[in-house]
């Protein structure tokens, strides 16, 4: 059974240890260390047993709801984690009052593009050359949440 829950401190080696096999820039450990103690950040974890499998780090700004991220351990992908988390993560801005959910993913990321299509985000805008790592282009989408 898969729980999802407020990450601790001591969840932020197995977040670190799913970030670095997910993302080809990965964010350092601090930056989850320090996403704790920000008022308006969340960081959840999807656990199995004792095991983190994934993680989403998000923000609720006002009456926005903006995703930061969303992995799933490689060995754990196409099993319904993120799914899971994302809509824990929407379920969480809708009672938080936000009225839309935004994000930026990489357009060669076939697999969250269908995530979040599947969720019900549309893409509204395209920034070029968005990601300075390799030039890939963001796809900016949107859902609304009211
Ligand atoms: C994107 C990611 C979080 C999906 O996690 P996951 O736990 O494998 O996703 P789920 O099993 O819940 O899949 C839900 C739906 O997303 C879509 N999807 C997920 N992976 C897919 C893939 N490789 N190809 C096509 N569609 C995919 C499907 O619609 C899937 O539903 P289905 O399995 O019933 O067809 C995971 O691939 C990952 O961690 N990628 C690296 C990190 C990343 O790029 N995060 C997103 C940007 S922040």
């Amino acid at each position: 059974m898969l729980v999802i829950d407020p990450a601790t401190p001591a969840d932020l080696d197995a977040i670190d240890e799913i970030e670095r096999h997910s993302f080809p820039a990965p964010w350092p450990r601090a930056t989850f260390e320090a996403e704790l103690a920000r008022a308006h950040a969340r960081l959840d974890v999807a656990r199995r047993g004792s095991r983190v499998v994934g993680f989403a780090n998000y923000w609720l700004v006002v009456d926005e709801l903006h995703v930061h991220a969303i992995a799933t351990h490689p060995d754990q992908r196409r099993l319904g984690v993120g799914a899971q988390l994302l809509d824990h993560m929407l379920a969480t801005g809708r009672g938080a009052g936000c009225a839309s959910a935004t994000l930026e993913v990489r357009c060669t990321n076939a697999p969250a593009i269908a995530l979040y299509q599947a969720a019900g985000f549309r893409t509204v805008h395209v920034r070029a050359r968005y990601y300075q790592d390799d030039g890939t282009d963001a796809l900016v989408m949107v859902l609304a949440l009211a």
